[in-house]
């Protein structure tokens, strides 16, 4: 007996779909716009755990420092020549990560103001 079956969780016995994954993209206005607002704080430092293929911090890409992260490495690969100096594309699994887990793999010292800026997997399958 599986967690899930002893939890009374009905799990889909297809393969996950993109809803079932997350994997829905925000548009190119609003991650625009989205982007526009979150550039007026202040921060020195901006990590998108759930990236996808870039939305949202594609805006930050030229003035800022940073993380782009996915489990998904098809998405990444479309990150992959900002992979420089001042910016990581990591493929970790952040929901069964701590966050000092993630800080260390990602060499984040104590100096940076960060900013989390993401639009996350909001369904995880389950019914
Ligand atoms: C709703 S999409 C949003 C993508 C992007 N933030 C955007 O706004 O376009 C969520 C993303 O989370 C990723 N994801 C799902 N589970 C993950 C996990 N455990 N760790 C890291 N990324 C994950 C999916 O591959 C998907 O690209």
């Amino acid at each position: 007996m599986s967690i899930f079956d002893f939890m009374g969780i009905k799990q889909d016995k297809k393969p996950p779909s993109r809803r079932d994954r997350g994997e829905y993209f925000t548009k190119w206005q609003l991650a625009l716009k989205t982007a526009n607002i979150v550039k007026k704080l202040d921060f020195n430092y901006i990590i998108e755990p759930y990236c996808g293929e870039g939305a949202l911090i594609q805006h930050f890409f030229e003035d800022y420092e940073g993380v782009a992260n996915d489990i998904n490495e098809k998405f990444t690969q479309k990150l992959r020549g900002y992979d420089d100096e001042k910016w990581k594309i990591t493929n970790y699994d952040v929901i069964n990560s701590t966050t000092k887990e993630l800080i260390e793999k990602w060499g984040i010292t104590g100096d940076r103001k960060l900013m989390i800026f993401t639009n996350p997997p909001y369904h995880l399958g389950l019914k």
